[in-house]
């Protein structure tokens, strides 16, 4: 376990984010997180600081059917702010991509979506999970909604 996974955080939004500084807010749920940039701990789930990485330091719950090796979906989320900030997908994430369900403009695998610079991040993890295994029949974790 990571020192960061214990640690309940008071994050104050009215307070600008001071330099060096991650902040990541999780949506629905609302869960906002802040640590300095290049010094999370590697969890072992999906890329260094992705998503999924920043969620299983904080234990915030993103599905990850595989791991985090870029086989199902069930990490995908929608980046809502901060974009700019965050690593280009590669053909892998591509492809796995196009059996998402609810696909968007926005849409990345929280594995594989990785923070490359300090900045405040926002994304949304659908409510829904479909988990499309890379081996064929897909399996619902969740009923819609
Ligand atoms: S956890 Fe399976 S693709 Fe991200």
């Amino acid at each position: 376990m990571s020192e960061n996974k214990s640690a309940q955080q008071q994050i104050d939004l009215s307070k600008p984010l001071a330099e060096k500084m991650v902040r990541v807010t999780f949506l629905p749920e609302g869960k906002t997180v802040e640590f300095e940039f290049g010094t999370m701990p590697y969890d072992n789930h999906g890329k260094p600081m992705s998503f999924l990485d920043v969620a299983e330091n904080f234990d915030v719950f993103l599905d990850h059917a595989c791991g985090g090796v870029c086989a199902c979906t069930t990490c995908h989320l929608w980046i809502k702010e901060g974009e700019k900030g965050i690593s280009e997908p590669e053909d892998e994430e591509l492809d796995r991509m196009e059996t998402a369900s609810s696909i968007q403009l926005n849409s990345r695998l929280g594995c594989q979506a990785v923070i490359t610079k300090p900045g405040t991040y926002v994304v949304e993890i659908p409510k829904w999970n479909r988990n499309y295994v890379s081996e064929g029949k897909p399996l619902t974790l969740a009923e819609n909604k």
